[in-house]
């Protein structure tokens, strides 16, 4: 009995210590579904930044100025938004996937090999904001039966901005 007691106060300070289990008014199994595909939209979204990035720095010819500037613009916005989406998967209790690894298995955008001419790095940016877009798309059912409103407002400002940056894209080729 003396020895039982000794653990039932033992077991006291760390139970205190433990942080408590998520309880949000969602289950654990859609806050699980949810962070899954908010990880794929992460390593699109990181994959879209890099390849825009890339361009940035390589892309030559004549419309040199034009769009080394209008990428830069893009990469700044799709770089802030990489830390929305993270820390969204970590409200929802899981981790955020966060290598290079993680980003090519998890990614739907194929990355760019060699330097292609400034026409063909804008076809590959409007297809990779297009894809991003269909992944955010993809997540909509599942956030709506969830209730999980935080969620739907990132998907929504994610597609508003690719959508429309996927048009300015586009008109560049038209
Ligand atoms: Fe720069």
């Amino acid at each position: 009995m003396a020895r039982k007691s000794t653990k039932t106060r033992r077991a006291k300070p760390a139970a205190r210590r433990a942080a408590p289990a998520i309880d949000i008014g969602m289950s654990e199994s859609d806050r699980a579904k949810i962070a899954k595909g908010l990880s794929h939209l992460l390593a699109d979204s990181y994959t879209l930044y890099l390849m825009t990035h890339n361009f940035h720095w390589n892309v030559t010819g004549p419309d040199f100025n034009s769009l080394h500037l209008m990428f830069m613009t893009q990469y700044t916005e799709q770089w802030a938004a990489l830390d929305i989406i993270a820390e969204r998967i970590r409200a929802l209790g899981h981790p955020a996937p966060g290598t290079y690894q993680e980003f090519v298995r998890l990614a739907s955008i194929k990355e760019v090999q060699g330097q292609p001419n400034s026409k063909d790095m804008v076809r590959h940016l409007v297809a990779a904001q297009e894809a991003t877009a269909r992944t955010a798309r993809k997540l909509f059912p599942l956030v709506d039966k969830a209730n999980d409103e935080p969620t739907a407002d990132v998907l929504t400002q994610r597609l508003d901005i690719h959508e429309k940056t996927a048009w300015m894209l586009r008109s560049l080729l038209e």
